[in-house]
């Protein structure tokens, strides 16, 4: 069993990464990334902060906007298009979720597709179903470049992919297909879902849910990708798969943490960097 260090190679990217901001700073040019949260949601507050202190450590300016989670539909809207305005802003990044009378739908579509680094505009997702460059979202962005840095192959491969989010499970099923891999999507009304665990290559499980793949699910020397993030009472992160039983058995196996989180988070800086350089060239 290896295991898929995120960490290490999110660390690696993140000093190339640097490198090039640094360059840019030569020319007076700073990457620069707007982060919008709505309210006081505990786990969004972390996730918030932990992207802000990545971008600090690689030179990219990110400024935090905090607004009250009774805050209107339209005012949201309007922050939002006086962002897409600012010459020196690459990158809007809207944490989620987002309070229930707030449409998250408009509110990501209102974000300018060039500034949206997440990729959650339909334009974006647009092109990545249509297997044409765009912002791809984070964690699937960052799942796909752990694989290929492990010289994983997708095609042929029967993948299972738990969990239908927009932000996780329907991006990655449509960059694997892509790659020439068979998708089955599952979710909370899929029956059997070991039926289709038991048949996979290659398993990504992002649902929240502590030791809900087992052993008995997996196939002997399957890949699993844990996207899962679960704080327990004892305050350890723990993912969605009962590690200790299935990383035996497993080929390949991320840790959690240190495995598909930091990708995540490189994988934003990267997308910030990538539109500011497309800025340059516009
Ligand atoms: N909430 C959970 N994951 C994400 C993400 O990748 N981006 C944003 N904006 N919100 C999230």
């Amino acid at each position: 069993m290896i295991l898929l260090d995120g960490k290490s190679l999110a660390q690696e990217m993140q000093e190339s990464i640097a490198t090039e901001v640094q360059q840019l700073s030569t020319h007076g040019i700073i990457p620069s990334l707007a982060v919008i949260l709505v309210g006081n949601d505990p786990a969004s507050q972390t996730y918030v902060n932990m992207k802000a202190r990545a971008c600090k450590q690689v030179g990219i300016t990110s400024i935090l906007h905090e607004m009250p989670k009774n805050i209107t539909q339209q005012d949201l809207i309007t922050m939002i298009e006086n962002l897409n305005q600012n010459d020196k802003l690459d990158g809007i990044l809207v944490q989620l979720p987002l309070p229930k009378h707030i449409d998250t739908y408009e509110i990501l579509e209102s974000v300018c597709p060039q500034k949206d680094v997440d990729g959650f505009h339909t334009q974006n997702s647009g092109k990545l179903f249509s297997g044409v460059k765009g912002f791809v979202p984070a964690t699937p962005l960052g799942i796909m470049t752990l694989l290929k840095h492990y010289n994983i192959e997708l095609q042929g491969k029967n993948v299972c992919i738990i969990g239908a989010s927009n932000i996780v499970g329907k991006p990655l099923g449509a960059l694997m297909l892509n790659k020439n891999a068979t998708i089955s999507i599952c979710h909370i009304h899929t029956q059997n879902i070991q039926f289709y665990t038991k048949n996979a290559d290659i398993i990504c499980v992002a649902v929240g849910k502590p030791n809900l793949i087992t052993k008995d699910m997996v196939k002997e020397g399957a890949i699993i990708i844990d996207i899962g993030i679960t704080r327990l009472e004892s305050g350890k992160i723990v993912g969605d798969v009962d590690f200790a039983h299935v990383a035996p058995i497993c080929s390949y196996i991320t840790p959690v943490p240190g495995g598909v989180g930091p990708m995540t988070i490189v994988s934003l800086l990267r997308n910030t960097l990538e539109s500011t350089k497309n800025r340059l060239n516009r």
